[in-house]
């Protein structure tokens, strides 16, 4: 059975037409079946719409500090689309353990850096700070730890001299869109074996 699949963006969305367009090309176990962003004007949304996709908008601002309301209002939204699993693609908002516990074992997200090094935001800074020689990004379960789930794939730059968080960002983003596609496609099938690009 083909699996429904919702995406929430905040921004470009471009993790988000990566996966579209490979759930488009034919042959995949996984349909997309809703667009959603917590940001009204998110540049994603019209990329969604331009590939036939449903969007919906659930403004995080009007719930002020009640994550639980704005949760709520979010869960109702995806709920009609009734997905069987939910991509987290440049997704900016940090979930509470009630909407992570109601989603959870279904639900996916990509993080910018080679976890568990890394967890929350400025990883590419972060990583040249460190000295690292290497960077990457990781697709993991979404859990109630933020960027805490079990790793589902990873794919491993090396970090060139004379590289910035600028530079290693867009050289990481084009294996973000390898990496996510690929890792859906073996979820969408209960294939939970993890996955290493790069
Ligand atoms: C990407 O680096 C992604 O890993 C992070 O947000 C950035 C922008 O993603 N979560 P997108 O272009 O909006 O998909």
């Amino acid at each position: 059975m083909t699996k429904r699949v919702a995406i929430l963006i905040s921004g470009g969305g471009s993790n988000m037409v990566s996966l579209v367009k490979d759930m488009q090309s034919g042959d995949h176990p996984a349909t997309p079946v809703l667009v959603v962003s917590n940001v009204a004007d998110a540049g994603g949304l019209q990329k969604a719409a331009d590939l036939g996709v449903p969007t919906a908008v659930v403004d995080h601002k009007p719930f002020g500090k009640d994550r639980e309301a704005f949760e709520a209002e979010l869960t109702r939204v995806l709920e009609e689309a009734q997905p069987d699993i939910i991509c987290c693609a440049g997704f900016m908002r940090i979930l509470t353990e009630g909407f992570t516990s109601h989603w959870g074992g279904r639900m996916l997200n990509i993080h910018p850096s080679l976890l568990p090094k890394y967890k929350g935001l400025h990883t590419h800074q972060r990583a040249l700070e460190a000295g690292d020689t290497e960077h990457g990004c990781s697709v993991h379960e979404v859990t109630a730890e933020l960027d805490g789930g079990p790793i589902l794939g990873q794919a491993k730059i090396a970090i060139e001299a004379g590289d910035t968080a600028d530079t290693l960002a867009s050289r990481l983003l084009t294996w973000e869109h390898k990496l996510y596609p690929a890792v859906l496609r073996r979820y969408a099938v209960g294939d939970r074996t993890t996955l290493f690009l790069g």
